[in-house]
């Protein structure tokens, strides 16, 4: 089988293939300091070699659940936020259905994401939704505390417990939480909710082939193990035992580091397929929280291409040259359509009559690429030979590891995330929580 694949020439033009390769050593190191554990933030390893060590009862037990679920669920609410839902989010979009949700033949529940926001609407809207529903929830949090969720669940929890009495609301609810810290875990013990754990060395952004995205994942209807499956293989490839040249993640560490050192500050993750939207918002999380530290770290951001060339397009092509893309393209579609021929062509489109409509956007796609280097923003891309579990799962992990080298070569610790609490701190003092009245007293001074 084919693997994702890297292409990095489109940036030697902006820097030198000697100084990318002179990464090789450092990069060596910073590989080795993750598998031997000796970097930064080592405590927070588990997702390295995940997939190759999901025992098949764990995934057995996750499809099991899943079941359950799908078997008695209209729609499944799935409850998180950051790490605790962007991976499964990202790749249910990119699995799904266009327009899934209007599908009326369906085979699978509805997947609602919420806890990811505070808005009042979308909470009031989702709960009028689901009066009418049999629904199920699925609740993340590794912390158990986390507020937007919690305040979701409590919400969804007793909206359940009155729509189908407790005992039967405890069967439709599944906690993925801390083996034994945090008030979730305190909760599901005292409710008798199936949970699943979310282990020490696994941070949320890096959790996707856990629990935390791999149950969603399965109540939406999509293959787990091959999801799984495409992590180990790119698992293997991004491994120690592959040489620099080889190793995907290596070249995409070093390269980005490299732009970053010549100006680069901003990364664009860019793709043409409007099912990847969320794929973008993850990769953004992942990068973004993992880097951005210690006042350094490459700013990401990701569009939605060709619709944001209608937009950000300009800024890409002639603003400030402080940028580079990473555009995901996706070799083969799913599906053939064939533009037609016109008689009369008054649309003035026949010169593409009888292509596919993927040729378009592939046209698309390399005018974009050329137009954009014309116009000084370095290029890398990563072909991925079709979207499906086994090459999401492969995506998946090569992003993980290339994001624990890039870290490393940065200096920054790649695991953790002091900076989130700051708002944190600060909404609590504002709500008067318990325990926190000299911020409440220090901050309304301040107001
Ligand atoms: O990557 C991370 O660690 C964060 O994005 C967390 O996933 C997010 O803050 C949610 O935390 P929790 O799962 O503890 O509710």
């Amino acid at each position: 089988m084919e693997n994702i694949k890297l292409s990095i020439d489109k940036a030697y033009g902006f820097v030198s293939k000697e100084n990318v390769a002179s990464y090789k050593t450092q990069v060596a190191a910073a590989n080795a300091a993750l598998h031997n554990a000796s970097g930064k933030g080592s405590d927070f390893l588990g997702w390295l070699n995940l997939p190759s060590s999901i025992d098949d009862a764990h995934l057995t037990d996750i499809e099991n659940t899943a079941k359950i679920l799908r078997d008695n669920c209209e729609v499944v609410v799935v409850i998180g936020i950051g790490g605790s839902y962007l991976g499964s989010k990202a790749v249910i979009d990119a699995l799904s259905s266009s327009f899934d949700w209007l599908e009326t033949d369906r085979k699978s529940p509805i997947t609602i994401f919420a806890g990811q926001n505070i808005g009042e609407d979308y909470l009031y809207e989702l709960q009028e939704l689901l009066k009418t529903k049999k629904f199920g929830i699925i609740s993340i949090s590794k912390s158990g505390t986390t507020t937007e969720p919690a305040l979701a669940f409590r919400l969804l929890k007793t909206q359940l417990e009155e729509q189908q009495g407790k005992a039967s609301a405890k069967e439709l609810i599944v906690a993925i939480t801390d083996k034994s810290r945090g008030a979730l875990r305190t909760l599901a013990t005292q409710e008798g909710y199936k949970t699943f754990i979310i282990e020490d060395s696994i941070g949320g952004r890096f959790s996707v082939l856990s629990p935390v995205g791999l149950l969603p994942i399965a109540v939406a209807g999509f293959d787990i193990r091959q999801l799984v499956a495409g992590g180990a293989e790119m698992e293997t490839v991004c491994g120690l035992e592959t040489a620099f040249e080889e190793n995907p993640a290596a070249q995409y560490a070093a390269v980005r580091n490299e732009l970053y050192k010549n100006g680069k500050g901003i990364e664009i993750l860019v793709n043409f397929h409007p099912k990847m939207h969320f794929f973008g918002e993850w990769w953004k999380q992942l990068y973004g929280e993992s880097e951005g530290k210690d006042n350094v770290g490459i700013f990401p951001a990701a569009v939605d291409f060709t619709a944001d060339l209608h937009s950000m397009g300009q800024w890409i092509q002639e603003g400030e040259r402080t940028i580079f893309e990473t555009v995901i393209t996706i070799n083969e579609s799913n599906y053939t359509k064939i533009f037609p021929t016109s008689e009369d062509n008054l649309d003035g489109l026949n010169f593409l009559a009888g292509k596919r409509v993927d040729e378009v956007n592939k046209m698309a796609q390399l005018g974009t690429m050329i137009a954009h280097v014309d116009g000084g923003v370095p290029n890398l891309k990563v072909e991925i030979p079709r979207l499906n579990e086994y090459y999401l799962g492969q995506l998946i992990y090569f992003f993980e590891k290339a994001c624990g080298i890039s870290g490393y070569i940065l200096g920054v610790n790649p695991f953790d995330q002091p900076g989130v609490e700051a708002y944190k701190k600060n909404m609590f003092a504002l709500l008067e929580k318990p325990g926190f009245e000299a911020e409440t007293k220090a901050i309304k001074a301040r107001i």
